[in-house]
């Protein structure tokens, strides 16, 4: 007995950029970064802000030939009250005084815009000399309050990103390329689904 064949199944993922794609994109908003700082007499600040944007920053301090500084912050946001924007609070916040200095803040993504309308909102607090903002992924089409942005990698539509530093429950940051999720309700309920189609089959490594 012959089945016939259905259609193959789609995969669950889609890449976005390749890892090539990535690190040409990268290199362009470097290049746009350092000859906006090359003359300064301090090197500006990158504040990457965890843990998104760690290997989009590690990328990008690499691809630019001036004098850098980086430091890091950690927030959190939670759902204040249902149907309520969330509220962000810092959880780690940097080690340098960046009062006069030039900063830029480092994103993964720009998404809603709260996280970034609120780093802006406190940085600017601390009297910087100026203050920029690069990020890897702008999801301009997700915006909920209008946000100073004055760099983007890519700009994207509405769809659910992981690698490259994003992750979906913690798994996937390590993904070289940008990958979108095809079907997030199904990745929900089997959180590794992608494991295998973007790292190979696990290696067998003996009965348990
Ligand atoms: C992401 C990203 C931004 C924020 C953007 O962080 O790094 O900080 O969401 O979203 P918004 O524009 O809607 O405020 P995430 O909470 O995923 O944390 P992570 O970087 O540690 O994964």
């Amino acid at each position: 007995m012959t089945r016939e064949a259905g259609p193959p199944a789609a995969a669950p993922f889609e890449v976005l950029a390749t890892r090539a794609q990535v690190t040409d994109a990268v290199e362009r908003v470097a290049a746009e970064l350092s000859t906006i700082y090359e003359d300064d007499v301090e090197p500006p600040i990158l504040v990457g802000v965890l843990k998104g944007s760690t290997l989009f920053l590690a990328d990008l301090i690499r691809a630019m030939p001036i004098a850098v500084q980086i430091d890091f912050m950690a927030i959190s946001s939670y759902e204040a009250q249902a149907e309520q924007p969330s509220v962000v609070r810092i959880v780690k916040d940097l080690e340098h005084e960046i009062t006069g200095r030039d900063v830029v803040i480092v994103e993964d993504i720009v998404d809603t815009g709260l996280t970034l309308a609120y780093l802006r909102r406190t940085l600017l607090e601390r009297e910087p000399r100026s203050l920029r903002t690069v990020t890897l992924l702008d999801k301009a089409v997700r915006r909920i309050v209008p946000v100073e942005l004055e760099h983007r990698v890519f700009e994207i539509p509405d769809v659910f990103v992981v690698g490259y530093g994003m992750d979906f429950q913690g798994h996937y940051r390590n993904v070289p390329q940008l990958v979108a999720v095809r079907d997030l309700p199904r990745l929900a309920a089997e959180p590794r689904l992608l494991v295998a189609p973007l790292f190979g089959a696990p290696q067998v490594r003996g009965a348990r």
